[in-house]
């Protein structure tokens, strides 16, 4: 099997592609310079990167010839806020960057989202490129071109679309991330396979331990798998007016555990996205959508990744049901006051519901251990 993949997300005009593989930022300016009008580009990369994969970077750039300048945003999502924006759109501005020069994003989800935002409103709109150095950023958010800041209101809630040129997905990265980052990130390659691929499912549950253990074989495959889903989806709904909403399972659920726990790390976002996945499957097998099989394997195969299957994983175990309900009416799939929830028929079979009756969901919660306040 061949580590090294292309996918191509199909919007027309604004098509682009995503390379994966193993050396992929060694090569950066071989897959950057033919999508540059000019040889200048402006790099916002992630502190924490500033002495291991940014030189990489400027290495093959200043090797093509192609002038670049840095800017440096302090690691943590505490950076996604207006005083980050302000000051790197000064910086960009400063550096005579125009609309049809190329911004890179070295980063994770918190530089992608950053980077790709102020590329939005920068110049009313000027390209970037997306580098993404965490497997959750791979396999999700450097894709489909969702891009915001946090304000106190809340995550992700200033933002706007706006797909990147291009995508560089390089597997030697992975191999300096924590061993439960790489988890956190592995819920969201799980979930395009319990989403819409049972085949894909199938297949990690026979090859996830090696794709966990970074084997770079295994770990391209997936990466490329997930890609090629999001990819197909965004083509056909990129402003989320549908399908796209599928890509939220198990967040509804996860995003209550996330709140609850403060986000911090006590639950990583990809660790609420698997514990979710168990809940979205186990409350469609309680309602009698699924079969209960399915249902049982989605808990085992999150449960054999190390990855929380119960509530007592999760913080001190100890939830109560009312404000576990209270967070899920924040959410933002909430729509005329119905919670909405993505549920599913069986593996690979999922559905937007907006049905949900409280009192099931509460009799649910208290199942799965909630307390009963
Ligand atoms: N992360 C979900 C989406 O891009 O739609």
């Amino acid at each position: 099997m061949s580590d090294q993949h292309k996918v191509t997300v199909e919007l027309g005009t604004r098509a682009y592609e995503i390379h994966i593989g193993s050396g992929v930022l060694a090569r950066a300016a071989d897959y950057i310079a033919p999508v540059l009008s000019r040889p200048k580009l402006a790099i916002i990369a992630d502190a924490n990167l500033a002495e291991s994969h940014l030189p990489v970077l400027q290495a093959t750039l200043d090797n093509a010839g192609i002038a670049h300048d840095s800017y440096l945003v302090p690691a943590g999502e505490a950076s996604k806020n207006f005083t980050q924006l302000a000051a790197l759109s000064e910086w960009l501005l400063g550096q005579k960057i125009e609309r049809n020069d190329c911004i890179v994003a070295l980063g994770g989800g918190v530089v992608g989202d950053l980077t790709g935002f102020a590329a939005a409103i920068l110049r009313r709109g000027t390209r970037f490129i997306q580098i993404p150095t965490s497997l959750l950023a791979q396999v999700d958010s450097s894709i489909g071109g969702k891009t915001a800041i946090n304000t106190p209101s809340g995550k992700n809630l200033i933002g706007a679309f706006h797909q990147p040129d291009l995508v560089l997905a390089d597997m030697d990265v992975l191999k300096t991330l924590p061993p439960r980052e790489i988890g956190a990130g592995y819920a969201e390659i799980v979930k395009y396979g319990a989403l819409g691929d049972a085949a894909f499912f199938a297949w990690l549950e026979e090859n996830g331990a090696d794709v966990l253990a970074l084997n770079e074989a295994a770990m391209a495959q997936a990466v490329a798998k997930s890609c090629e889903a999001k990819a197909a989806i965004v083509a056909r709904d990129e402003r989320e007016t549908g399908e796209r909403a599928l890509l939220n399972l198990g967040h509804t659920f996860g995003h209550a555990f996330e709140a609850l726990t403060g986000y911090d790390n006590r639950l990583l976002h990809g660790e609420g996205v698997a514990y979710g996945m168990v809940l979205a499957f186990a409350f469609s097998a309680a309602r009698g959508d699924c079969p209960e099989a399915d249902a049982a394997r989605v808990t085992a195969h999150i449960a054999a990744s190390h990855l929380p299957s119960t509530m007592a994983e999760i913080g001190d175990g100890q939830f109560a049901a009312s404000a576990l309900i209270d967070t899920m009416r924040q959410d933002k799939k909430v729509q005329n006051g119905k919670m909405r929830f993505i549920l599913a028929h069986g593996l690979g079979d999922t559905f937007i519901a907006d049905n949900v009756h409280e009192d099931e969901l509460r009799a649910f919660l208290l199942a799965q251990g909630a307390q009963d306040a």
